[in-house]
């Protein structure tokens, strides 16, 4: 019985670990959210800016956000973004996409690259954050 209160104890602590952690990552990933602030915005009500908004942006096809006026380039591109993709673009953007008007230098530190695509990935369409 002992042993069984430990185990379950144990599952406790490390769940709880993990999501703090990934709590911590999303935290992080919004703070450098701000170098996209300018031109983008995300969660509930988010609006298309100089850039589109970036809701539900996992799994959604390049060029797709509503009366957002892309370039031909990003329309074009024939990304579905996911994980990879995006940290692939936001590192140079210019080189993922040549010919976007997205002027943004890039993000190189992977780490930031990381909490980045864990705070923006956590909202659906709606900017809701996915349970
Ligand atoms: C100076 C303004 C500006 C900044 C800063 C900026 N972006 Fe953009 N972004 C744009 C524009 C403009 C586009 C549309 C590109 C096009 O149509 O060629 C875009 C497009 C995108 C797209 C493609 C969206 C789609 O629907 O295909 C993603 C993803 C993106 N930006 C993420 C980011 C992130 C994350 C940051 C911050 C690290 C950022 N951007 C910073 C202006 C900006």
């Amino acid at each position: 019985m002992k042993k069984l209160t430990f185990g379950a104890l144990m599952i406790l602590t490390v769940t709880a670990t993990a999501s703090g952690a990934m709590a911590q990552d999303a935290a992080a990933g919004k703070s450098s959210f701000n170098k996209c602030l300018a031109c983008h915005a995300i969660g509930e009500g988010a609006k298309n800016k100089v850039g589109p908004e970036l809701n539900g942006l996992d799994g959604r096809h390049s060029g797709t956000a509503p009366d957002y006026n892309y370039s031909d380039a990003n329309k074009n591109s024939g990304i579905t973004w996911n994980e990879a993709q995006f940290k692939e673009y936001i590192k140079d953007p210019k080189a993922k996409i040549p010919g976007t008007k997205m002027a943004f230098a890039g993000i190189k530190n992977e780490t930031e690259i990381n909490n980045l695509w864990t705070y923006v990935s956590q909202f659906d369409k709606d900017g809701k954050i996915k349970q």
